[in-house]
């Protein structure tokens, strides 16, 4: 049986760490969206492109050579060829992805390619033999995948989010690196909200709060909203 589960959710919520593991657990493709994003991003700015120029941007993205790798256990990024894994992860690129994730030409083309690579999952199946794709992002659930079988919206208290990705990102969450975290985090979720509903589950969309559960309660959480 082929399965599509859709998984969003903002900054901090543990949806791609979760969404790998069901993946893995389910032996199915792992297809994280916002790395997409990201991409774009580092194409735009290695190239020169002004990110302020909306059509240039477009263009850009539209151009872009990229290749996604669904192996839930150990995904990769090539842009043009190059392993860019680490590279879309950097201050530079988390700062400016918004500018590029806002751009609707832009949405329109990854949208695009990624219902390419669901429908391919499950058509034929690459990495997954056809059994199907966990696909994650912001709006997977409302516009690229809203016929997926499962849908699933990741939410955490804000406080349990910028500590996770304050954890992340500097390997410590006490006050001053909590702080450090904070502005990019909800500028990030503001400018976001703008372009996708990713706050507030949409119809038929099941919630799962992992504020006060472990990794591994959340990724069991998902599993049995997958089993219902
Ligand atoms: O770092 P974090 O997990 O919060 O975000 P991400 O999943 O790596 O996504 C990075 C950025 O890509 C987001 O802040 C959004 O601007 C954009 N994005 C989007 O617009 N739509 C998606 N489906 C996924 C990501």
């Amino acid at each position: 049986h082929v399965v599509v589960i859709a998984v969003d959710g903002p900054s901090g919520s543990g949806k791609s760490s979760v969404s790998k593991a069901v993946a893995a657990r389910l032996r199915l493709a792992y297809l994280d969206t916002g790395a997409m994003y990201r991409a774009a991003t580092l194409w735009c700015v290695g190239r020169g492109t002004d990110l302020a120029d909306g059509p240039a941007v477009a263009h850009a993205v539209r151009v872009m050579p990229l290749d996604m790798g669904l192996d839930p256990a150990a995904p990769t990024v090539h842009l043009d060829g190059r392993d860019v894994a680490e590279a879309i992860r950097t201050t530079e690129v988390s700062t400016a992805v918004s500018a590029v994730a806002t751009n609707l030409d832009v949405r329109a083309e990854l949208r695009r390619r990624q219902r390419a690579i669901i429908e391919a999952e499950a058509a034929a199946g690459g990495f997954s033999d056809g059994r199907g794709i966990v696909a994650e992002g912001r709006d997977i659930t409302t516009v690229v995948a809203p016929d997926a079988d499962t849908r699933v919206l990741l939410t955490a208290s804000e406080a349990a989010r910028l500590r996770r990705r304050s954890l992340e990102v500097h390997g410590a969450a006490d006050d001053s690196a909590v702080e450090a975290t904070r502005d990019q985090v909800l500028r990030r979720d503001r400018d976001d909200a703008t372009v996708s509903q990713f706050q507030v589950a949409a119809d038929g969309v099941v919630t799962v709060d992992s504020s006060d559960l472990d990794f591994e309660q959340t990724v069991d959480a998902v599993l049995a909203v997958v089993g219902q």
